[in-house]
């Protein structure tokens, strides 16, 4: 039998408890298939960092990079500093492990609640891949007179011809593999920073000559913030940097009903990848059993469809679809008409139910 090994990291507030309902479905659905899933839980997160004054202990990394792929919670705590535990594990781990991908689908399923007056689930189907390794997230910069009126702060945005490239290249394979509208548009502010995204406009129209069947097509991140309100059906697959992919999959997620059901993953196409839901670690619902445990589930999914495991992955969507769809009142903490282990018991029931004949992605 086919098995995978999974490093678990539930991570501080709502992360165990969602993360827990993951791995609940993913092991009724392991089953169903035909395949194990060897879970190894890490308590990597601020208790840890409270207790131990660690974010990352020494070797953790190393040991990371053999497992098939990483299962993440949330990490953040609010007894510890802003950025210490961002900084320490989640983006150690994206830049270290080379998850130069993130990518980040929004998509409205059924019965979900959308913000946006007259859209439904045929206007909201796109997805972002957001570069992940580089840009104002490396930490470059510095100060200069710190504390004084003269004082200087320098943030760099660090871009490369073969970092950019590489993301470019996934997404118009992405673009090509999903075979939907056939459309990649590259989010950039090649008006203010002519630099980072002259690099990003002319690597992004270099390789379109390589994918003739793909259109390539242009927006100004302002822009797109606009558009993702008034025509999200305009959009198959954005690429953008990692700054401006931070900002626009919130937007995103907002668009397709809120956190509760927002996942993304964290890829290195060549080696370990970890999935997470993108919200954070909400702790004033910790322990409460009332959060959506969906983004998680979700997250889940996209990991079995990078370990090959595209059928599964398929039924947990459509799992995930009929929930949505028939049974829970909203994707909001506390009002979702059911607890969050009852959200993971359904799930899980549906993939066990549904296996037969779920077999591409809708
Ligand atoms: C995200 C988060 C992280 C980011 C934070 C927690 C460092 O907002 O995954 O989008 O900015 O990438
Ligand atoms: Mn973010």
């Amino acid at each position: 039998m086919k098995s995978y090994n999974i490093a678990v990291i539930p991570g501080d507030g709502i992360g165990p408890e969602v993360i827990r309902e993951g791995m609940k479905v993913l092991n009724a659905i392991s089953v169903r298939s035909g395949f194990k899933l060897n879970f190894n839980l890490y308590d990597f997160g601020g208790e840890r960092y409270l207790k131990t004054g660690e974010t990352l202990p020494e070797g953790a990394l190393e040991e990371l990079k053999k497992y098939d792929a990483i299962y993440l919670g949330a990490i953040g705590h609010p007894d510890v500093k802003p950025g210490i535990l961002e900084r320490g594990i989640l983006l150690r781990i994206r830049f270290e492990l080379d998850q130069y991908i993130n990518l980040r689908p929004v998509k409205l399923y059924p019965g979900v609640d959308c913000p946006l007056k007259d859209k439904g689930p045929e206007d909201i189907d796109f997805v972002v891949v957001r570069e992940n390794t580089e840009g104002l997230y490396i930490g470059g910069g510095g100060f200069l007179k710190k504390g004084t009126q003269d004082e200087v702060a320098i943030q760099e945005s660090i871009n490369t011809r073969k970092g950019v490239e590489r993301c470019i290249r996934f997404a118009y394979e992405y673009c090509r593999k999903r075979n939907k509208m056939k459309k990649l548009t590259l989010c950039g502010k090649t008006n203010v920073l002519t630099f980072a995204f002259d690099l990003w406009e002319r690597t992004f129209y270099e390789v379109a000559k390589e994918y003739p069947d793909i259109k390539a097509d242009y927006a100004h991140v302002d822009a797109i913030t606009m558009w993702f309100v008034k025509n999200p059906e305009w959009f198959d697959v954005i690429v953008t940097d990692n700054m401006f992919g931070d900002i626009i999959t919130d937007l995103g997620a907002m668009i397709q009903g809120g956190m509760g059901i927002a996942a993304g993953g964290n890829i290195n196409p060549q080696g370990v990848s970890m999935f997470e839901p993108i919200g954070g670690s909400a702790p004033k619902y910790a322990g409460k059993n009332v959060i959506n445990p969906l983004a998680a589930i979700c997250a889940g999914g996209m990991m079995l469809e990078y370990l090959g495991e595209e059928k599964p992955a398929y039924l947990l969507e459509r799992a995930v679809m009929e929930v949505t769809g028939k049974y829970i009142k909203s994707l909001s903490a506390g009002q979702m008409g059911y607890s969050t282990s009852e959200v993971g018991d359904l799930v899980a029931k549906f993939v066990t139910q549904f296996s037969i004949g779920v077999t591409q992605k809708l």
